[in-house]
């Protein structure tokens, strides 16, 4: 068997990722703590560990029963307006974690990894598409912590021998077009899905965060991937570490390059719902950068990546789908 480990693998991310190694012949073992994670999110095919990053030994028992042939690193806390009231925690589970699985990569000798990092490293860029060049420059405890792991990645590399391939997503959204997977954060913080759930319980109004940023209405803008691109990201990436020769680190932004507004997602998600939003205008939330939208050229002459899914409408849709079958 094929095997490849997938911390966080039971999440939103992670759950969209395992059904595509499936599909391509490969055995996920998804390690997860479950907590943004649901273990029936893991595909029955999958093996499914519950524990956590940063005990080592539960980390040195599945490689030694398992010897994975590379790791996909998804463990870790996503919310950047969390990490404004709770660094420390940021710092441990996503830094501290993903020091301990380095660790135990390196006693088990799998030194080929994908990192889920985040367009959020790049903070505030007066560039409208921000290429991998751009200085990293996070707004945030969240931003910060995956910056610090990129650069730990990269001595792994240098020193270790590793091959790395650090993803920086944009914001991840939909579902699988198939219904097989889809968002479900409890407490659930991310716009679109924010959005869905208050068309679906008719009424609940919508908060919008800042109406006085630097963009064309006021709104922070933000580049809205579709999840299944993401999870062929993935793939793409893995394939790219596995052939590798040399040890080698790389940085890769995963978008859709194309940027929407607050007020543009909730009007689409109005029209996509058939439900009319009642919004209120609050501060702007703490740590957001103003803009982020990606510039996919690396991603495209390294991993051969593109997205399939370019209009946002369908994106929406997807999660949409989802929504409506499931209980929220
Ligand atoms: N927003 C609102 N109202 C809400 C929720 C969000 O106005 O009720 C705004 C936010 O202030 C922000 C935008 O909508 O301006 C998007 O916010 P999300 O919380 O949906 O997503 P973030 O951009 O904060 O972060 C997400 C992921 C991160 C990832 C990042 C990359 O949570 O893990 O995208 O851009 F790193």
């Amino acid at each position: 068997m094929k095997k490849i480990l997938v911390t966080g693998g039971a999440g939103f991310i992670g759950s969209h990722i395992c059904l595509k190694l499936l599909e391509k012949g490969y055995t996920p073992v998804v390690f997860d703590n479950l907590t943004n994670g649901h273990p029936d999110a893991v595909p029955d095919e999958a093996i499914f560990i519950q524990g956590d990053i940063r005990k080592k030994k539960a980390l040195d028992s599945v490689f030694a029963a398992h010897s994975p042939l590379a790791v996909i690193h998804l463990a870790g806390l996503i919310e950047a307006g969390q990490s404004m009231s709770s660094p420390g925690l940021f710092y441990d589970v996503n830094v501290t974690g993903s020091q301990v699985l380095f660790a135990s990569m390196q006693q088990y000798d799998c030194k080929k990894i994908v990192f889920s990092s985040t367009a959020a490293v790049y903070g505030n860029s007066e560039k409208y598409l921000i290429d991998e060049s751009e200085p990293v420059c996070p707004t945030n405890p969240y931003g910060r912590s995956k910056a610090i792991v990129e650069t730990i990645l990269a001595d792994y590399c240098k020193i270790h021998g590793f091959r790395a391939l650090a993803l920086r997503y944009f914001n991840a959204a939909g579902a699988d077009p198939a219904g097989r997977a889809g968002e479900r954060h409890e407490p659930e913080t991310h716009l679109i899905p924010l959005c869905l759930m208050a068309a679906k319980n008719n009424g609940r109004a919508m908060s919008v965060f800042g109406t006085d940023y630097p963009t064309p209405d006021g709104t922070c803008v933000r580049d809205y991937v579709h999840v299944d691109d993401l999870a062929d990201a993935h793939i793409a990436a893995l394939q790219y570490a596995m052939k590798a020769t040399d040890p080698a680190f790389e940085q890769i932004n995963i978008g859709r390059e194309e940027g929407s507004s607050v007020l543009e997602v909730l009007k689409l998600c109005e029209k996509i719902t058939n439900c009319r939003l009642k919004i209120n205008f609050k501060e702007r939330r703490a740590g957001d950068p103003y803009r982020l939208v990606s510039h996919n050229e690396k991603a495209k002459n390294l991993l051969g990546w593109e997205p399939k899914f370019t209009d946002l409408e369908d994106i929406i849709s997807h999660a949409w789908k989802f929504m409506e079958q499931a209980d929220r």
